[in-house]
This record gives C-alpha cells, structure tokens and sequence, in this order.
C-alpha cells in the first residue's frame, strides 16, 4: 500500500483526489488545504515555494512515497524548486490539458481558465508555445472561482454571473473547448458545461495526472493494492470548506490530522 501526500491551496486539490481514489482505491492519502494562505492565484513564487516546502515535511512526516502538487499555480511556482531540494521525493504536478484541447478542438479555437500565477507560468507558457501555431489558444483568469468553490456556492444565479464573466471572452472568441487549468474549477464544471451549452467540451486533467501517480509508484517499485485505504485531512485554516467538499462526490468518514 502506497502512502500519498496531496496538497493545494484548498479544498480543490480533492479534484485530483477523486481521480486518485478511482485510479487507486486501496491507498493512504493525506490531504493538506492550506487555505490560511488561499488563494495562491495571485501570490510570488517565492511566497508559495515557502508553502510548499512546509507542506512537503509536513507529507514526509506522514511517511509520504509520493506527493501530488494538487494545484496548478503551486506546480508553476514551486514544482522545480522541490524537485531540486528533495531530490528522493517523487512529485506529480499539474499539466494544463492543452494538448488534448487542441487535439480535439474543431473551431481550433481552445479556451484556457487558470489563475494568473498559472497563466504566467513558464511550464504553460511553454506548453503553449507548443501549439499555437496549430490552434489559437485564448486565455482568461476564473476570477471569483476559487471563493465560490470555498465557500461551496456551486451553483444559483450568484454563482452563474461570476462564472460567466470569465467564460464569456473565451466563448466569444470562438472556443468550442475548455481547459480547466485550477484544481479548484471542476467543482464548478456543471455550471460550466451548462453556461457554454452542449457544444463546448470542457477538459478536466485529473485523470491524467491520476495516471500519472501509477505510473510514478510503479516506475519507483512502490508497492500499491491490499489496502486498507484510508483520507487523512489537514487544513491549515478551518475545516469545514474541506468536509464539505469532500462530501459533494464521497461518503467516506475521513481522519481529521
Ligand atoms: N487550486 C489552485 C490551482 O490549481 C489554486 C487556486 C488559488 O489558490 O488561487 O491553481
């Protein structure tokens, strides 16, 4: 059994955790919301490397074998200076799904939604940089997002304005497919996919990155399977934003750490 520390701002890192539990559902998973400090969006790096350091012993501490960057913008900030100060550590990070995006798209117009610490990242503007010549790529900040997302209004007219703000420009511009760049915005991706209509695919990447965990255990002879899989939950603020979303898609009675 495999002992997997996961961690973001808040409580939309348990986006990935969802994809985690399907990939590897007898696991021991440790979850850190640092939503003292949330939102990262619009934080320095050098702010955020501080963080994910702190949470990086706090996961070692807890006998982590691999620890999941569960946000994009703390993957742009910190991921390299963790690879190179824990150099034993295996970390999976965020990838903004712009590939499959342009794979797919048949208007070759892709919209991106991220934080603004994501979109001036080099690791996205480098993937960027791979495909533009093939597809326009617009992007936008989900501004208000994360807040809806914490403070678990995920739907009602209130809701539907602050999405629609930064869904529209990228809908305008033709975008019939939709990358979720935050960890945070799958929460929202009913009001999503209803707001852009039937004929706009929007692309969550925490599959990917679930796959991506195997592979790493695996490559790292980890031992996986047997069980008994347990959620382990520390916030460094309050709680509660964390229960509830876990219980939006899960029944499972976590340990509060
Ligand atoms: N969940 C985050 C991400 O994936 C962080 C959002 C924030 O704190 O601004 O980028």
């Amino acid at each position: 059994m495999a002992r997997i520390g996961i961690f973001d701002s808040g409580s939309g890192g348990l986006s990935v955790y969802r994809e985690l539990e399907k990939t590897l559902p007898q696991e021991q998973y440790f979850y850190f919301s640092d939503n003292a400090h949330c939102p990262y969006g619009e934080k320095s790096p050098l702010y955020i490397q501080r963080r994910a350091r702190y949470i990086t012993d706090w996961a070692l501490d807890h006998g982590a074998d691999v620890i999941v960057v569960a946000c994009n913008t703390a993957t742009a900030a910190a991921i390299a200076t963790l690879r190179a100060e824990y150099p034993d550590v295996p970390f999976v990070g965020m990838e903004p799904a712009v590939k499959p995006a342009a794979l797919g798209t048949r208007t070759g117009v892709i919209g991106v939604l991220a934080t603004a610490g994501t979109l001036k990242g080099s690791k996205y503007l480098n993937t960027r940089g791979l495909y533009e010549d093939d597809v326009k790529i617009v992007e936008h900040v989900g501004q208000g997002f994360v807040e809806l997302v914490e403070n678990g209004m995920l739907d009602g007219p209130e809701a539907e304005s602050v999405v629609l703000a930064s869904l529209q420009p990228l809908l305008d511009a033709g975008a019939d497919t939709i990358v979720l760049g935050c960890t945070h915005y799958p929460f929202l991706q009913g009001i999503i996919e209803r707001l852009a209509g039937p004929s706009v695919r929007v692309i969550d990447p925490a599959p990917a990155v679930a796959r991506q965990t195997l592979r790493i255990l695996e490559t790292g002879g980890i031992p996986i399977g047997q069980g008994p899989a347990s959620l382990g939950l520390k916030s460094s603020g309050p709680i509660e934003p964390l229960l509830r979303t876990l219980r939006l898609f899960s029944d499972k009675t976590p340990i509060l750490l």
